[in-house]
């Protein structure tokens, strides 16, 4: 047990997904595999391991924001032996060709600060995937109906952002898409030697305030959530 996971020691497998939402965790645990166990919900953050295709994984939330997926990757890794963490989540295009419904692989993570800064300070540390996981996502996303992109995110720190001027850097510098852990999570899969990707579907759209209809939001999700699987185990 830790302060926020109460799963016993073994009960977490070593690949982990990690959705924002832990109601999306459960939704993925119960369609995509066999025989999940309720491992956590500490304050409401679900984690349930099960099988799937015959290889333990564990589905447990991060909750929303770096602060927050420090606290359960932190745990996740150090105390349970997580090795390979894949974060499932939404995210904001800020590219005119990022489209919504689109999936984007992360392959680094910018930031004004993450968690880690502390120990980091004046370090410009550049969080990036797991080249292994990466391309075996990207293979996997070719067998999906919606178009992959694959290249730099911006990890922010605030959903409702009042400079707009960083928003338009970002795009300027050819960010695909904004989301709120990623940098954490590479950060921290650096540190302690794990492989980490992030697997994102477009949401909302910053340049054309689109936004995906709330029906859509299911399937999107579970070719996310396949798509990490089979990045994970290939
Ligand atoms: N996640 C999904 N859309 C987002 C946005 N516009 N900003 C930050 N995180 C997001």
């Amino acid at each position: 047990m830790t302060p926020h996971i109460r799963a016993g020691r073994g009960q977490i497998a070593e690949t982990v997904l990690m959705p924002g939402d832990p109601l999306r965790a459960k939704w993925a645990a119960e369609t995509f595999l066999d025989s999940p166990e309720l491992v956590n919900d500490v304050r409401g953050m679900l984690g349930f391991t099960g099988m799937w295709r015959g290889n333990r994984v564990t589905i447990h939330g991060s909750g929303m924001g770096m602060p927050s997926l420090s606290i359960y990757a932190n745990e996740l890794i150090t105390k349970y032996g997580a090795r390979t963490l894949i974060r499932i989540g939404s995210a904001g295009a800020m590219q005119p060709y990022v489209k919504i419904r689109d999936v984007v692989l992360a392959q680094t993570a910018s930031s004004l600060s993450t968690p880690s800064r502390g120990i980091l300070r004046d370090i410009n540390f550049a969080p990036c995937a797991d080249f292994g996981l990466l391309m075996a996502a990207y293979a996997a996303a070719q067998t999906k109906a919606n178009d992959v992109h694959v290249g730099g995110i911006y990890s922010s720190d605030v959903f409702y952002d009042e400079r707009p001027d960083l928003n338009e850097q970002m795009t300027r510098h050819g960010i695909l898409a904004v989301e709120m852990e990623a940098a954490e999570l590479y950060s921290l899969a650096a540190r302690h030697g794990c492989r980490a990707l992030a697997v994102l579907t477009v949401s909302d759209h910053l340049l054309t305030q689109e936004a995906l209809p709330a029906s859509d939001r299911q399937s999107s999700f579970g070719d996310m959530v396949e798509i990490a699987l089979e990045a994970a185990f290939a």
